[in-house]
């Protein structure tokens, strides 16, 4: 596949993520506390997210591994820094969460296979194969801009962590329910875990700097800012003496 095909694809693909994201603010991803018996056969948590996020992490080793430029300058340190999030969410983070009876409907996690397969696949394929080792030589590696996008990674990673650290231990053994989360960033807004995966992701397409970048913080913000709101409005719903100042995924903005 030549570049012209691979930015014709990331245009559609980025079309699509528009649609996703007004959809989304009016039907809810269903796993989670969302989760329901309606959206047919289901699986067990933890597996589903081993099993939707696993494509992201293989395909980019892969490309990493066997593209034919990927160890031609310094494209290898974009693949591991995508990589490092995806040891993360592929097998820590499932690991870590507390089990419950929940379960995960097997059309989230195919939908959630293929949006990685995409991603993952454009993002691999562009600077595997298609980039010209020029772009991230010396000059890509001294460019004030390439650092700015890796202090924003690695901030919106840590921030990302540490709020899902906190979620996650909200529950003592045993406990299945939910509680109003408090303290970091949680007085400011309801999600800073999906904050925190948001400015990860740019902070990605600003080290990176190409499209296929561009395209996954996109997607990541298209998914994750509905994906906040109903969190919100769900905490909201169910505890009337919830925070009144907590925004949905922007402190004072939204
Ligand atoms: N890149 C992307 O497009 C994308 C898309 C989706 C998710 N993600 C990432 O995947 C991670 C999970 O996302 P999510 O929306 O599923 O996160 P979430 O709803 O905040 O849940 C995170 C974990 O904490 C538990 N939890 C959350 N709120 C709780 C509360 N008030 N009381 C007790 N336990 C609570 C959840 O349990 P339950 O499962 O039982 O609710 C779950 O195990 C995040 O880090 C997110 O950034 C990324």
């Amino acid at each position: 596949m030549d570049q012209h095909t691979l930015y014709i694809i990331c245009y559609v693909w980025l079309g699509i993520a528009i649609a996703v994201h007004i959809t989304m603010f009016f039907i809810t991803a269903p796993f989670g506390r969302h989760t329901t018996t309606k959206w047919g056969p289901s699986i067990n948590n933890k597996a589903g997210w081993i099993i939707m996020e696993a494509p992201s992490l293989l395909i980019m080793s892969y490309f990493l591994i066997f593209g034919t430029y990927s160890q031609e300058s310094y494209a290898w340190i974009i693949f591991a820094f995508w990589i490092f999030h995806y040891i993360n969410r592929t097998i820590t983070y499932p690991i870590r969460i507390k089990a419950t009876d929940k379960k995960m409907p097997l059309v989230i996690a195919i939908n959630a296979i293929f949006f990685n397969l995409m991603n993952a696949g454009l993002n691999g394929y562009y600077l595997g194969e298609l980039a010209d080792p020029s772009l991230y030589g010396d000059e890509w590696l001294m460019n004030p801009r390439t650092w700015f996008g890796i202090f924003l990674f690695v901030v919106g990673m840590g921030i990302n962590w540490r709020a899902d650290h906190i979620l996650i231990n909200l529950r003592k053994p045993g406990e299945t329910g939910y509680k109003i989360p408090k303290g970091f960033l949680f007085d400011w807004v309801s999600s800073p875990n999906l904050m925190g995966e948001v400015i990860e992701w740019t902070g990605f397409a600003i080290m990176a700097w190409n499209l296929p970048a561009l395209t996954f913080a996109a997607w990541t913000f298209a998914n994750l800012v509905p994906r906040a709101k109903n969190h919100h409005d769900w905490y909201k719903q169910r505890f009337p003496e919830y925070p009144e100042k907590r925004k949905a995924i922007f402190p004072y903005i939204f």
